[in-house]
């Protein structure tokens, strides 16, 4: 691994590919391709030594972790969830944001003593961690998705997933319970290519960081 080698970067599709372009664009990046119409999954830039991997976020650290891709973006919930191992995590770019929550039915927040909870997630160590902080012993069930569906129909008592607006809650009767972690996107970077590409790297986490604080003075 060279500086020689050209840079690639993990995004996932979506909302963190949309927000992620802006600041990418201040970097001097712009997509030839456009994810959304194309089905290929390396995608080609202005630039010809710089590459964009599309990945599903829950895969973005592992590619990055690996050295697989040099740099990503992934969400905090995500990078709670992964570990953070072979990662540094130099820049919050504040997108995407959201906060890691309990949820359960409107106005059941309240449990019988001794009663041994059953917790619906996608988030299973963030959870673990959660209520073995608290000093709670519950019964975690993964899921994949849709998990307001399950205190309805009796699978689990709580949830924890991501909520913003709260409008996916209140549809489905739901509420928000405790607050985990106030969650945003955050540039990731492997630790060897931080050492091998280090010229390439710090300039991208430079040009992305002012990027960050002119859309935050813009609003
Ligand atoms: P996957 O497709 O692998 O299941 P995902 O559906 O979580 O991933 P996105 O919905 O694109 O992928 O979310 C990407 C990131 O955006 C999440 O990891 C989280 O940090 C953040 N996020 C998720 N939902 C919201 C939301 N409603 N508002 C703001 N940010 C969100
Ligand atoms: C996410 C999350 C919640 C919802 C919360 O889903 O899983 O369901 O957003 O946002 P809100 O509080 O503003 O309603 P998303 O919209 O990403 O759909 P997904 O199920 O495809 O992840």
């Amino acid at each position: 691994m060279s500086e020689n080698d050209g840079l690639i970067i993990a995004l996932s599709k979506g909302r963190i590919y949309k927000e992620t372009l802006p600041l990418l664009r201040h970097a001097g990046i712009e997509l030839v391709d456009d994810p959304d119409t194309s089905r290929k999954l390396i995608l080609d830039t202005n630039d010809d030594t710089v590459k964009v991997l599309i990945l599903r976020a829950t895969d973005v650290p592992t590619y990055v972790q690996y050295g697989a891709a040099d740099v990503g973006v992934a969400g905090k919930d995500v990078l709670m969830e992964h570990g953070g191992e072979g990662l540094y995590e130099p820049l919050d770019l504040k997108i995407a944001c959201c906060k890691l929550m309990t949820a359960g039915r409107k106005g059941e927040q309240d449990v019988m003593p001794g009663r041994r909870l059953r917790v619906a997630t996608k988030f299973v160590n963030s959870t673990r961690r959660f209520y073995a902080s608290r000093g709670e012993q519950v019964e975690i069930i993964k899921l994949y998705g849709s998990m307001e569906l399950a205190p309805l129909v009796g699978l689990a008592d709580r949830i924890v997933d991501v909520v913003d607006t709260g409008n996916t809650l209140r549809a489905n009767g739901l509420e928000p319970f405790e607050h985990i972690a106030d969650i945003s996107s955050r540039l990731i970077v492997n630790k060897a290519a931080m050492k091998m590409k280090h010229a390439r790297v710090k300039a991208l986490i430079d040009q992305i960081s002012e990027a960050v604080v002119s859309a935050l003075r813009t609003g």
